[in-house]
């Protein structure tokens, strides 16, 4: 399947609550996914989930937000037309101080072609 290669400056950012719904996506998310806006508030963030993407990396993601952490890692996300792209993203915790629930953001850049080489390599050895 076609592989949606970003640009340097493309900057692809979504936002969820607590069960991983997504509460926003940025224009550079909407445009790559291959998705309208209204297509993805609402529905579950593993929308763009690529199969190839072992379980154990979201795990990992959840565990470290959860504990208030920041996540940062690869990821291989599939676009709406069944091509796939892949990104490097670092997820944040946020707490809204008004209603103190807490959300989490991701902001992902584009990752070298040595960096999605490794993490093939090494998401081929996980589960
Ligand atoms: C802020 C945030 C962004 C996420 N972004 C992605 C993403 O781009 N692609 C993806 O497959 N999962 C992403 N996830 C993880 C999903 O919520 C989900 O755990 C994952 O797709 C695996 O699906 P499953 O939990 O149904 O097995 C994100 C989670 C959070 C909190």
């Amino acid at each position: 399947m076609r592989e949606h290669v970003l640009k340097n400056d493309d900057f692809l950012v979504s936002q969820t609550d607590d069960k991983g719904i997504i509460l926003f996506a940025n224009d550079d998310f909407c445009k790559i996914a291959g998705y309208t806006i209204d297509e993805l508030i609402g529905k579950s963030h593993n929308i763009v989930r690529h199969p190839d993407m072992p379980k154990s990396a979201f795990k990992a993601l959840w565990d470290t937000v959860k504990s208030g952490k920041v996540w940062s890692g690869y990821v291989k996300n599939k676009t709406k037309d069944g091509g796939y792209y892949w990104v490097y993203a670092t997820v944040y915790p946020m707490k809204d101080s008004a209603s103190n629930k807490t959300s989490y953001m991701s902001c992902r850049r584009k990752p070298s072609a040595e960096e999605i080489k490794t993490a093939e390599a090494l998401y081929k050895t996980l589960r």
